[in-house]
């Protein structure tokens, strides 16, 4: 038998704590762990914008056959048109190869694979603290992790000069993975300046950046969202991007992302692009067509990208009120410890600055699920579930 040596493998922090939260039978239990966008009335509906295009494809759709190995074409280009702007110079120097790829997970994991077999890096930078995946996708890819400084857990806020002091130590052709904008588990971003003092880091040192854009519009706006990675590309010669429209479209369980790479030249581009091809192929072959066709539906329709900006507004704007009612609430149950810094955060998560027996005390005897690091998901905040969170916080603080 081979089997009976294999141990049991620790529960995700993220999909265990989804797990356990399912198997609690308590009524008012509150899920604020997995990022998953909550409308007010608790559900996370399909956009209207989704919706249409779903229709249209039943009745358009002729065949099923398989999407290349690269996935949709018009998707590919739409992605880069999102993230680079429509009259990018990036695009029109042909520096830029789009795949399409399962998730935001895939396209990490495909841009991990890419590089750990076609160049010499060994080495990934990713921010103190960062998404609980990350390590794990690079390491299991082989890459060797290393930290740089990102939080200031005294004023909640940024560690900039930390974060520059950090990858002053790292060596040319190491990647430094980025958060394009929201970061998680955070939700502090870099200003524009912060962005173009990384930029000239990347050059003079020649590192590889490489964004997780997770949660392009769920900031400030979907080009707002895209200043830091459009900083950094308008100077760098090569980077990489994974995005995801997991979130902005509320597409998760489609699993529908991209892995995008710049190169310094079109020739270079061109083979990456093949290499990464290879790749897929060994893995999977080629991406489901479902959730790809349903964004270049709606990205290729003025009508339904107009939906689409509105709806992804509407989510931002209500993460945006529910963290300024959480504030509120937490004030007026009498908690006297500052959660100000909440309000000015962005994005589905925040660090909330709880510490491990706080979260485990709110779980077990509350029902308030949230991450064991202190991360919140203030995009699973209703304001029927804020005052049952703030009662239970004002308990265990
Ligand atoms: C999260 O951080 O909760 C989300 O990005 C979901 C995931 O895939 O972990």
């Amino acid at each position: 038998m081979i089997f009976s040596t294999v141990e049991q493998a620790p529960a995700d922090p993220l999909f265990g704590l989804n797990d356990a939260f399912k198997a609690d039978q308590r009524p008012e239990k509150v899920n604020l762990g997995i990022g998953v966008y909550k409308a007010d009335d608790g559900t996370t509906p399909i956009l209207d914008a989704v919706k249409t295009a779903e229709a249209r494809l039943l009745e358009t759709e002729k065949t099923k056959v398989y999407l290349g190995i690269e996935g949709e074409s018009q998707y590919n280009l739409g992605v880069q048109k999102l993230l680079f702007g429509e009259n990018s110079e990036l695009l029109s120097q042909q520096r830029v190869e789009t795949l399409q790829a399962p998730g935001g997970t895939g396209a990490l994991r495909l841009g991990a694979e890419f590089l750990i077999r076609q160049t010499k890096t060994k080495t990934i930078w990713v921010s103190n603290p960062t998404w609980a995946n990350h390590s794990n996708i690079f390491s299991t890819a082989g890459f060797e992790i290393k930290e740089y400084d990102y939080y200031n857990s005294d004023s909640h806020g940024l560690d900039f000069e930390g974060m520059i002091s950090s990858l002053s130590n790292a060596k040319a052709g190491d990647i430094v993975l980025f958060h394009s904008c929201c970061h998680n588990p955070t939700g502090i971003d870099l200003n524009a300046e912060q962005w173009n003092a990384i930029a000239i880091v990347c050059v003079e040192k020649q590192l590889v950046p490489f964004f997780d854009f997770a949660y392009q519009g769920f900031g400030h706006g979907i080009e707002e969202d895209a200043q830091g990675l459009r900083i950094v590309a308008a100077q760098v010669p090569e980077l990489l991007v994974a995005n995801s429209f997991s979130k902005n479209f509320g597409l998760y369980n489609e699993r529908i992302g991209a892995v995008t790479l710049v190169a310094e030249n079109t020739s270079t581009a061109q083979k990456s692009y093949s290499q990464i091809k290879r790749i897929v192929r060994a893995m999977y072959s080629n991406p489901p067509a479902h959730g790809a066709l349903i964004v270049s539906t709606i990205l290729n329709d003025a009508k339904l990208t107009m939906q689409w900006h509105n709806e992804l507004k509407q989510m931002r704007e209500r993460i945006a009120q529910m963290r300024q009612l959480f504030v509120n609430t937490l004030n007026a149950e009498g908690v006297t410890q500052d959660f100000s810094f909440i309000s000015d955060q962005i994005g589905m998560f925040s660090f909330s600055g709880l510490t491990k027996e706080q979260v485990e005390k709110l779980k077990s005897e509350y029902g308030v699920y949230i991450v064991g690091s202190g991360r919140i998901s203030v995009a699973g905040m209703t304001t029927t579930n804020i005052p049952v969170i703030c009662k239970a916080i004002a308990q265990v603080l």
